[in-house]
């Protein structure tokens, strides 16, 4: 059957390319053993729609959300006293938790991970013996899974995102010189109305060297500004864009048009209460409340802080990392 949109109200759409990249053994082995269907292709492509109107209308409305890490017990006792070893990897962000397999946590050790994600905006886990249907679970114990209307899924399962350098090299003709958003320090999903609490990237495969992200505290970033600049970004909204565009319906003739969506440019984590750096240079359109030429150089400047504090990660194979409040870079490998 050929591919419809996410949702049945978008009855205007395109049908997607074809891809026909060999699929890595890992990837294969991780993805029979789940009982995915592969006889279609992989991974799935919906349908992309054709007009902004549709896309803006994706859940456009508030929708309520409770950080489960407002449910934990701050000791995470439950979680600490069953893992092997929990190891701080820098001093602002970042902590690996050994000897847990992610798919047998209990619900309060689940929100006891909240609240570390919260606190420490990385947490690892490696050598993880996780399907994708396992890895959907947990996001939708998190908080209602994001369904990106155009970019590629596991067959069945909307919501668990592939990212594959070689297929997205295919499409874009990202390089060096050439660079995507993802290489650039970014937060995830600014075109949402509400955009991403937590992010959850499983390596299923890597290469033997590269495929490595950085992440940055996007607390320490906010907090190693000085008074003066901390006091000039407070309560200031940017306006952001998607990385799709699409049709306006009312005046097609006008070309593809972007998603625009404002945020704020530091965000509370509604557990900690710690403010964070909330910044994607590549995608910010303006500063709302215009300060003039200092706009652009604020994107810049809040951006190569945050290189300050980064911290490499080395791509690990069935590793596991979830991740909020920080900004993730994705390093070039050309
Ligand atoms: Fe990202």
């Amino acid at each position: 059957m050929a591919p419809a949109a996410i949702i049945p109200e978008i009855t205007d759409y395109v049908q997607p390319k074809k891809d026909n990249l060999n699929l890595p053994g890992p990837t294969r082995a991780r993805l029979e053993k789940a009982g995915i269907d592969l006889s279609q292709g992989y991974p799935y492509r919906p349908a992309r729609p054709l007009y902004l109107q549709d896309v803006y209308a994706i859940r456009n409305e508030d929708r309520g959300y409770v950080d489960a890490g407002t449910r934990a017990d701050p000791k995470k006792a439950a979680l600490f006293s069953a893992a092997k070893e929990v190891k701080n990897l820098t001093a602002h962000i970042g902590t690996e938790i050994v000897g847990l397999q992610l798919k047998d946590l209990t619900d309060q050790q689940r929100d006891e991970l909240a609240l570390l994600i919260a606190e420490r905006s990385v947490v690892f886990f490696r050598d993880q013996d996780l399907s994708p249907q396992k890895q959907l679970e947990l996001g939708k114990y998190y908080g209602e899974v994001e369904i990106h209307p155009q970019v590629p899924h596991v067959p069945g399962l909307q919501g668990t995102t592939v990212i594959w350098p070689d297929l997205q090299k295919s499409e874009t003709g990202a390089s060096f010189r050439k660079p995507i958003g993802t290489q650039g320090w970014h937060t995830d999903l600014v075109h949402e109305r509400q955009p991403a609490g937590i992010t959850h990237l499983h390596n299923d495969t890597v290469p033997s060297v590269g495929g490595d992200t950085l992440w940055a505290s996007g607390y320490s970033a906010y907090e190693k500004l000085s008074p003066e600049f901390r006091k000039i970004i407070d309560g200031r909204y940017a306006v952001y864009r998607s990385a799709h565009a699409y049709l306006d319906r009312d005046d097609p003739s006008a070309g593809p048009k972007y998603i625009e969506r404002s945020h704020p440019l530091v965000r509370v984590h509604p557990v900690t209460g710690w403010k964070s750096l909330f910044v994607n240079r590549a995608m910010t359109k303006k500063i709302s409340d215009s300060i003039g030429r200092r706009a652009r150089a604020l994107c810049g400047i809040t951006g190569s802080r945050c290189t300050m504090l980064h911290k490499i990660i080395r791509a690990w194979s069935h590793a596991t990392a979830l991740v909020r409040q920080a900004l993730g870079l994705a390093a070039p490998d050309e």
